[in-house]
C-alpha cells in the first residue's frame, strides 16, 4: 500500500468580483512509499499549499483524486492516521504548550491520560522541553513553529504532513527538525514535507518532486535526479607550498588554508594520475572529494521558471 497516492488533482480558484478563473494546480500526479522522506519543492505561489489543502479536507479539489494509506481523501477516516503541520497556525495565547498539545489530542480523540503521558517526550523532541509550561503568548516564531511540530506529532501519526516545517528554525533548529523526520523515518513513519529551500531536500529525503506553477517539472530519487555526474574534485594536500603545486600544473583555483593546499581539479581529470604526480613531487594528499551538481543547480537548469530565477528568486508563481 501506498502512504499517499495523488491522482490527476486539478485545482481552479475564482478570484475577484467577476470570479475569474485561476489554475493553481493541474493534473498533479505523484506517490509516496510507506516509510519515505518525500519532499515537496516549489517557489512561492507553486501549489504547494494548495495540495496540503486538499489532501488535508480543507479544500476541494476542482478534480481528480487522492489516497492516505489506500483511504480516499473524500472519506471521513482518511486523516485518522495523518499528522500535519499548517503553514500558517493561530494558537490559543493562553494556554501552556503542555496544555495546548493535550486539547490537541483530544481533538484527534485521544485520551487526556495518554496525551500527557507522550506530551513530555514530544515537547522534548522539537527543543520545547523547557518551555513546557509556558504559554504560547510567549513563545518566539521558531517556538511556535516548533510547537506547530510538536501538535502534527501528537497522535503518533503513521504519516505526516509538514506544509514548510523549517520555516523560521535557527540552524540549530534546522539541524534539530532533520535529526527528528530522520528519526521518525527510523521509525517506520512516512513523511511528507514542503520547503522551497533545496538543500534541506538534498540533506534528507529519498525523493522529492519538483511542482513549478501547479505541475510537476521533476519528479524521482535526489541521486537520480542530479545524476552521479563528478562536476568537479577538490583535492587536499598537505606538506607542499601553494607555489609548488601550481607548478605542478595539476589544476585551477589553488588556495592555501591552515596548512592545506586546495586545488580544485575539472572533472575529466584523471585522480589517479594526479596523485602519483603530487606524490611524486613529495606532496601528501590528505583528501579527495568529488563535487556533484546540487539541487540548486539542477533546478536552474531544468525548471522552466529557471530562466527568470528559478526557486531562488521571485519570479514563480502569482
Ligand atoms: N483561496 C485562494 N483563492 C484564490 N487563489 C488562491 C487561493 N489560495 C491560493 N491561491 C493561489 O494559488 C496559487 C498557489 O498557492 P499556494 O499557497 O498553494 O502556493 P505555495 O506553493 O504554497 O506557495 P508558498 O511557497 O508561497 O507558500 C497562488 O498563485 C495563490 O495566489
Ligand atoms: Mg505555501
Amino acid at each position: 500500500m501506498k502512504a499517499i497516492e495523488i491522482e490527476n488533482l486539478a485545482k481552479v480558484y475564482r478570484r475577484g468580483f467577476w470570479g475569474t478563473r485561476f489554475t493553481a494546480l493541474s493534473g498533479l500526479s505523484l506517490s509516496v512509499e510507506e516509510g519515505e522522506i518525500y519532499g515537496f519543492i516549489g517557489a512561492n505561489g507553486a501549489g504547494k499549499t494548495t495540495t496540503f489543502k486538499i489532501l488535508m479536507g480543507i479544500a476541494k479539489p476542482t478534480s481528480g483524486s487522492a489516497r492516505i494509506l489506500g483511504t480516499d481523501i473524500s472519506a471521513r477516516g482518511a486523516r485518522m492516521k495523518a499528522g500535519y503541520l499548517p503553514e500558517e497556525s493561530y494558537y490559543y495565547n493562553y494556554l501552556t504548550a503542555r496544555e495546548l498539545l493535550r486539547f490537541y489530542g483530544r481533538l484527534q480523540g485521544m485520551r487526556g491520560r495518554d496525551v500527557a503521558a507522550r506530551s513530555g517526550a514530544i515537547l522534548e523532541s522539537v527543543g520545547l522541553a523547557e518551555s513546557a509550561d509556558a504559554r504560547l503568548g510567549e513563545f518566539s516564531k521558531g517556538m511556535r513553529q516548533r510547537f506547530g511540530i510538536a501538535q502534527a506529532l501528537v497522535n503518533d501519526p503513521a504519516v505526516l504532513f509538514l506544509d514548510e516545517p523549517l520555516t523560521g528554525l535557527d540552524p540549530p533548529g534546522r539541524k534539530g527538525l532533520r535529526d527528528l523526520i530522520l528519526d521518525l523515518k527510523r521509525r517506520g513513519k512516512t513523511v511528507f514535507f514542503s520547503s522551497h529551500i533545496l538543500s534541506d531536500a538534498e540533506a534528507i529525503c529519498d525523493r522529492i518532486a519538483v511542482l513549478d506553477r501547479g505541475g510537476l517539472v521533476a519528479e524521482g530519487p535526489i541521486g537520480k535526479l542530479l545524476g552521479s555526474k563528478v562536476k568537479s574534485y577538490e583535492l587536499q594536500i598537505s606538506g607542499a607550498q601553494p607555489d609548488a603545486v601550481k607548478d605542478l600544473g595539476i589544476g585551477v583555483g589553488i588556495r592555501s588554508d591552515a596548512g592545506i593546499v586546495h586545488v580544485t581539479l575539472d572533472g575529466t581529470a584523471d585522480p589517479d594520475a594526479v596523485i602519483d604526480r603530487v606524490r611524486s613531487a613529495g606532496g601528501k594528499v590528505v583528501a579527495l572529494i568529488p563535487v556533484r551538481e546540487t539541487l540548486e543547480e539542477f533546478f536552474m537548469r531544468s525548471g522552466p521558471s529557471g530562466a527568470h530565477g528559478g526557486l531562488g528568486g521571485f519570479g514563480g508563481g502569482a
